[in-house]
Formats: C-alpha cells, sequence, structure tokens
C-alpha cells in the first residue's frame, strides 16, 4: 500500500519524506487554506519534494471552470494530479481531463455507486472519506472494500486512495482492505513507527551496551 501524506505543510512534508516511505501528497482548499501561502507556488514546492502524485484539488463548481483550472494545474509541475469532486460537473470533468491524458483524483465519494462511475470516467484516484463516513455512524473501510472489489472486477486502472484516514487503526484497516493508497495527516504516520517496547529495547540495548569494556571504541577503534 502507498502512504500518503494529507498536508500542506512542507515542514511535515520533508521530515517524513527523509525516511524514505511517502509515496505522494493530498492536499484540499481547507488544508491550502490552512498554510495562509501562494497555492501555486506551495504546490510546487511540494512538488519538487516528493517526486510521487500530488493531488491539487479544483475551485469550480461547474465542468468548464473545473477543465480549465484542471489543466492549468496540470502544468504546475509534471507530479500533478487534478482533484475534482464527485459531482455530475465533476464527474465530466473527470471524464474530459483523463481523456486528454490529465490524471484525476475524484473526491468526496460516499458510496461504491459514486466510485463506480468516476472509475468509468477514468478517474486516475478515486477517494473514499472513510472517517467523515465513520463520524455519521456508518463503516468508512466497507466502502473502500466495496471499491477495491468494483475495479478488481472489472480491471479500472483507477486506484482507491482511503483518505480521511484519522488513525493508526484506520491504516491497518485500509490495507487490510487493499486499498492501494492511504493518505494520512503527519500526526497519524507518525504514530506508525512508534511502539513503546521499541524504545524500552532500545533504552536497555545501550545500558547493557556501556557495560562492555571499551564499548566505545567497538565499531571504530582508535588508532594508536
Ligand atoms: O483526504 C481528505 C481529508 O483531508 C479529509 O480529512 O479528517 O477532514 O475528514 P478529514
Amino acid at each position: 500500500m502507498k502512504i500518503f501524506l494529507d498536508t500542506a505543510n512542507v515542514d511535515e512534508i520533508r521530515k517524513a519524506a527523509d525516511l524514505g516511505l511517502i509515496d505522494g501528497v493530498t492536499t484540499n482548499p481547507s488544508l491550502i487554506a490552512k498554510e495562509g501561502k501562494n497555492f501555486k507556488e506551495r504546490i510546487q514546492e511540494i512538488c519538487a519534494i516528493v517526486p510521487g502524485d500530488i493531488s491539487a484539488e479544483t475551485i469550480a463548481t461547474d465542468w468548464e471552470g473545473m477543465v480549465r483550472e484542471g489543466r492549468e494545474l496540470a502544468t504546475w509541475a509534471p507530479n500533478v494530479v487534478v482533484k475534482a469532486p464527485c459531482t455530475p460537473d465533476g464527474l465530466r470533468a473527470c471524464k474530459i481531463l483523463s481523456d486528454q491524458g490529465i490524471n484525476v483524483n475524484v473526491t468526496l465519494v460516499f458510496s461504491t455507486t459514486q466510485g463506480l462511475l468516476a472509475s468509468k470516467n477514468g478517474a486516475y484516484f478515486i477517494s473514499p472519506f472513510v472517517g467523515r463516513l465513520d463520524d455519521i455512524g456508518l463503516d468508512g473501510m466497507e466502502l473502500v472494500r466495496d471499491l477495491v472489489e468494483v475495479i478488481e472486477n472489472y480491471g479500472f486502472r483507477t486506484q482507491v486512495l482511503a483518505a480521511s484516514i484519522r488513525t493508526p487503526n484506520h491504516v491497518i484497516a485500509a490495507a487490510k482492505a487493499g486499498a492501494h493508497i492511504a493518505t494520512m495527516p503527519a500526526s497519524v504516520f507518525n504514530t506508525l513507527y512508534k511502539h513503546p517496547l521499541t524504545d524500552i529495547g532500545m533504552t536497555r540495548f545501550l545500558a547493557d551496551w556501556k557495560t562492555l569494556p571499551n564499548y566505545e571504541e567497538a565499531i571504530f577503534p582508535k588508532r594508536a
């Protein structure tokens, strides 16, 4: 499963990318607004840090506007993926942009039928919002499982990008459901490698090591 960071904060992106584990980044209007920076410059900055797919969202609500904006966004960097919402206009824009070779991430997907239609219109990614479905008492991960099954049944090129991931358990469930990608905030990503037993184990190993005679020179002996 690919791991994307769901943020427009370059410090968070750099830190996580340094670990060699970040395959892409997703942004949305809320995340861009939170940073308060120039949209184009910020997307280009992110595209330069992470060579994978970087999602940038259209703002128009009509298909012509989305197509116009999508074409522009796609010129900002070769790894930009254009985000469009799963509305009738968004689906129409997805088809037009996809036919022109522009990768589209159809976002705000909350049902299997929405995902099916986006896949039929050539979506590169579909983004089911897991946490927001959980918020209203539904099972967001069930949607991820259904979408993966539908895509496999018909061999669509579309990848399921599990979004609105809020916890490490969501990440595990997305991987078990066969999601192609999970996108998560840095706060969730940074829990994935942590375990108290790892920290306790390290403390013990290092304490024991210091009982070894000349432990400081055990690996790099000092020259006489
Ligand atoms: O990837 C979509 C994400 O940004 C939405 O997450 O937590 O606001 O539902 P959330």
